[in-house]
């Protein structure tokens, strides 16, 4: 959608907050295409019209959100000489500005945000904001009881501190299978936590990132754009799955 609200636009180009924004409407300092615009509701073109403050033209840049189903044998970064790139799954005309928000392992599917707003992937990665990841693992064994209780109360993982309590939920029907969710994303921490009680990862999935679900329709390798309020799920945190 191109069309929106210009004191909507106005504010979110950062001119000034919404009250702010709709007295300098009023006060007639805003022109779309060389006309004097005086109501806050009028409809904008944010990539064809000329908007103009005070003569200045006002520059804004719509961030986009994807969600991808990150497939295994892909990296995530942006470039790299040898391996494919969750960048590279993008058309070429449309990976201007784009990067992973955060990192998963080469052999490790699911859930990534792939985005070009810079600010809203500090936020989802500030280590000070203990946003929960859900990954799916599939063990080689079933846990102990007694592991359970381990990475849920913070292991030593070989760091200088223990891991943040975490939340396993086992699955009924095959209990090699095992949802776990983390506070933090430190290097290789969920094989990590999982080696430190005797059990390997045979392959590892992310499927929830904050309040943000994979969309279980997306198949590897596949990307959707993200509404910015969808996208911003990921700094919410109610319900882990
Ligand atoms: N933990 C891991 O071990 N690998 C990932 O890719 C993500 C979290």
């Amino acid at each position: 959608m191109r069309r929106m609200r210009l004191d909507k636009l106005l504010a979110d180009a950062g001119i000034g907050s919404r009250t702010e924004v709709k007295l300098l409407i009023r006060k007639g300092r805003i022109s779309v295409n060389g006309i004097v615009v005086n109501k806050s509701d009028h409809k904008v073109d944010f990539e064809t019209d000329t908007i103009l403050f005070d003569q200045e033209q006002v520059s804004y840049h719509k961030n986009v959100y994807y969600m991808l189903n990150k497939p295994s044998g892909i990296v995530s970064a942006t470039t790299d000489n040898h391996d494919t790139t969750v960048i590279d799954l993008f058309e070429k005309e449309n990976r201007q500005g784009l990067f992973p928000v955060g990192r998963l392992d080469k052999d490790t599917t699911g859930l990534m945000v792939i985005t070009d707003d810079g600010a809203f992937a500090h936020k989802v990665l500030s280590p000070r904001k203990h946003i929960p990841k859900t990954y799916v693992a599939l063990l080689d064994e079933a846990l102990l009881a007694s592991s359970v209780d381990a990475l849920e109360n913070g292991l030593d993982i070989g760091d200088a501190k223990l891991t943040l309590p975490a939340t396993v939920r086992i699955e009924e029907s095959n209990r090699e299978i095992v949802h776990l969710t983390i506070m933090e994303g430190r290097f290789h921490q969920v094989k990590r936590m999982f080696q430190v009680v005797g059990r390997s990862v045979l392959s590892l999935k992310r499927i929830q990132i904050g309040n943000l679900l994979l969309d279980q329709s997306l198949s590897e390798g596949s990307y959707k754009a993200l509404t910015k309020e969808e996208a911003f799920q990921c700094l919410e945190t109610s319900e882990m799955n």
